[in-house]
């Protein structure tokens, strides 16, 4: 007893490594992957493969957050799923979360009902529009509102989802409506699809107001070419809508990409009260600040004196994509040039794409720029040096929709999950999507059916997945993980390998654990063994401990043979009666 606990002090020093694997070398960027798109796997939880992170470029002075990015293309992975990445020094590069919502579009971190909520699109894609449905995820990774446009069930479009100070959602749809193109050269019983934006109260369904772009807008202002379309099976996208935002005075900011236009929308009538370049502009806009194709307009401040877009290009023989951060005179009807932000190899995403105000409420705050359908995303301070700049995939084959950066806890109704390597002294631990976890401890004990487990390390949360050398220390059978906060708080307790099944065993608050520091000297111990019933559920070692269910990545499943079931096991139980055993 006394030589077993010596051993285990001398060996507290903990020996944890990053399993995420984040690539910080250019060219070899994929080189592992020829054929496919570079992805991370992980010991602990065979269902989880995100994209791997390459940083090209990484300065201080990035802003608080996490980085939310719909995988959307052809990953190798199969996994076209939301994830949240952490992009600090300390964890550059590593998952957060990842869901199993197929083609996400507009992820990111929103507020509804008071609470911090994730926010998606996920459907069918169409080729330049989707038909799908709006997902509101609550911190822990739980349905609470999922909804479809009025009248429109399944035919929500994926460019836009705003959840708005009222709690209504901005959504738009895209649908095929006859109409008379004569005026425009077409023909008098020519289709189009109309750009149609809803204003639904999310918990009621009802419909607070709705526009259409053909009631408002002349066909005459398109720069989409009618030449090849405007029949029933190929209607004509002559506005092609791809963002909503709703202004303090009820009035809607609509970019339309073929009209290389944003309009301002009245919120009493929907007729249009200006419009920002394109073909009959009411603002005189300077020449740097010209934009074309441009998606994600926003206010930056409430005043509506300074607004954001992400101009895709191409712009006369200039082929690359810019953010733009524009100054806005409703007065004067003058728009000027502010900012452009590009990444280092002033990439060209053709379509898609977004520059977000980081801090709007910091007149010199950080900017984020996602490259639409190109894997590259970058931050920059307010003078556009780039601060981080960062690849997510082969281009060409991945993408993100859009690309924020957003505070975010997450606390998944999980338990976090656990590998245990006994042949290779290892173990892994992960947990999707709890952002709280800073440190896990490693217990150990000779039933799964106790309350005295001993600790016998521990180590700093790496990324998602951290790897703890169990080497040179004395175990006992089980093995086990204890997910602890900044504060020390326990946050969550793993099931129990002892190297070939994994066990559930109960969890407990702080004082469940015995310290390997008991004095043992008073100890007299008696053992018995003693037969149980307990009820496990065990897990082939093929794949991860598995955790309860409740997020949209199933614990289950990858290579994980499950077998679940009541298996009766005979457990040595050895009952030790000294001090400090709880
Ligand atoms: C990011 O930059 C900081 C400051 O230069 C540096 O200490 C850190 O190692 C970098 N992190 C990564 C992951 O490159
Ligand atoms: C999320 O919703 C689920 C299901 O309604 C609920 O059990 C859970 O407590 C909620 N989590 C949070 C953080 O509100
Ligand atoms: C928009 O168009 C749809 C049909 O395409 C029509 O049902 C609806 O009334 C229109 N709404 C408005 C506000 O124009
Ligand atoms: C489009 O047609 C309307 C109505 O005839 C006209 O007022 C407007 O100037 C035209 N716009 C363009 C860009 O030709
Ligand atoms: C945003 O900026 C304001 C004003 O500078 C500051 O008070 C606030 O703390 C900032 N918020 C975050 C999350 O950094
Ligand atoms: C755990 O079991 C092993 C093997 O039976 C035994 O050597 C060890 O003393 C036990 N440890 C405790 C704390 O009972
Ligand atoms: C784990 O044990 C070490 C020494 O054995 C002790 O210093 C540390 O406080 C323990 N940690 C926890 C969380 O119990
Ligand atoms: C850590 O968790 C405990 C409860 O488990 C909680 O009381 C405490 O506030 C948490 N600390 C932090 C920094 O979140
Ligand atoms: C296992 O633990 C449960 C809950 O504490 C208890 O009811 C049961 O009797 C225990 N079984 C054995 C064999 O100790
Ligand atoms: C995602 O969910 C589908 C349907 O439930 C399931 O077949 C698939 O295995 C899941 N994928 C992952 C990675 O969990």
């Amino acid at each position: 007893m006394h030589h077993r606990i010596a051993l285990l002090l001398s060996a507290a020093l903990p020996l944890g490594f990053a399993q995420d694997t984040v690539s910080y070398d250019y060219d070899s960027y994929g080189e592992n992957d020829p054929e496919g798109t570079p992805f991370q796997t992980f010991m602990s939880n065979g269902d989880v493969k995100p994209p791997q992170m390459h940083i090209n470029s990484n300065q201080s002075g990035l802003a608080p957050g996490y980085v939310f990015l719909g995988i959307d293309g052809e990953p190798t992975s199969e996994q076209n799923f939301p994830t949240i990445f952490d992009m600090s020094e300390e964890r550059m590069g590593t998952l957060v979360w990842t869901g199993n919502y197929t083609e996400p579009f507009d992820f990111r971190a929103q507020t509804y009902q008071g609470q911090p909520v994730l926010t998606f699109w996920s459907g069918d894609l169409l080729g330049g529009f989707g038909h799908g449905s709006y997902y509101v995820l609550n911190q822990s990774y739980m349905e609470v509102a999922h909804f479809s446009p009025v009248g429109f069930v399944n035919e929500g479009d994926i460019h836009e989802f705003v959840i708005t100070s009222d709690d209504t959602a901005l959504v738009p749809i895209y649908h095929p409506v006859p109409v008379d193109l004569t005026s425009v050269g077409g023909d008098s019983d020519a289709w189009i699809y109309e750009s149609t934006f809803q204003e639904i109260n999310i918990e009621t369904g009802e419909l607070v107001f709705q526009w259409n772009a053909s009631t408002h807008v002349g066909f005459n202002e398109s720069f989409n070419s009618l030449s090849d379309v405007g029949t029933e099976d190929s209607p004509w996208d002559f506005f092609h809508i791809n963002s909503i935002e709703k202004d303090i005075n009820g009035d809607f900011l609509v970019s339309a990409r073929v009209m290389d236009c944003i309009y301002k929308i009245s919120g009493d009538d929907g007729h249009i009260i200006w419009r920002l370049h394109g073909q009959q502009s009411d603002f005189d806009v300077e020449e740097t600040a010209y934009f074309s194709r441009q998606h994600d307009a926003r206010w930056v401040d409430e005043q509506q004196t300074r607004m954001t877009l992400f101009d895709n290009g191409p712009r006369d023989d200039v082929e690359y994509s810019r953010g733009l951060l524009l100054a806005v005179d409703q007065d004067a009807m003058t728009v000027r040039l502010i900012q452009e932000f590009t990444n280092e190899a002033q990439t060209f995403g053709q379509y898609e794409g977004s520059l977000q105000a980081i801090n709007e409420s910091d007149s010199n705050t950080n900017f984020f720029l996602g490259y639409g359908n190109q894997p590259f995303f970058a931050e920059f301070d307010s003078n556009g040096n780039i601060l981080l700049d960062a690849q997510f995939g082969k281009t060409n084959v991945v993408n993100s929709y859009r690309a924020y950066k957003l505070p975010w806890q997450g606390k998944p109704l999980t338990k976090p999950d656990i590998h245990f390597d006994k042949d290779g002294n290892m173990v892994y631990f992960s947990w999707n999507g709890a952002t709280d976890v800073e440190e896990w401890i490693v217990y150990t004990a000779n039933s799964t059916n106790t309350t005295r487990w001993s600790n016998v390390t521990s180590a700093r949360r790496t990324g998602f997945e951290t790897t703890i050398d169990l080497s040179e220390l004395e175990l006992q059978t089980y093995i086990r993980g204890r997910a602890v906060n900044g504060t020390g708080g326990t946050l969550g307790w793993t099931r129990a390998g002892d190297g070939e099944q994994f066990y559930d065993a109960p969890d407990g608050d702080d004082s469940f654990t015995s310290s390997s520091t008991t004095s043992t000297s008073s100890m007299s111990s008696t053992s018995a063994v003693s037969p149980t019933g307990t009820d496990v559920t065990t897990t082939s070692t093929l794949g991860p401990a598995t955790s309860s269910p409740g997020p949209a990545i199933s614990p289950t499943g990858g290579a994980a043979v499950s077998v679940q079931g009541f298996v009766d096991v005979i457990v040595g139980v050895v009952v030790v009666v000294g001090v400090g055993i709880l």
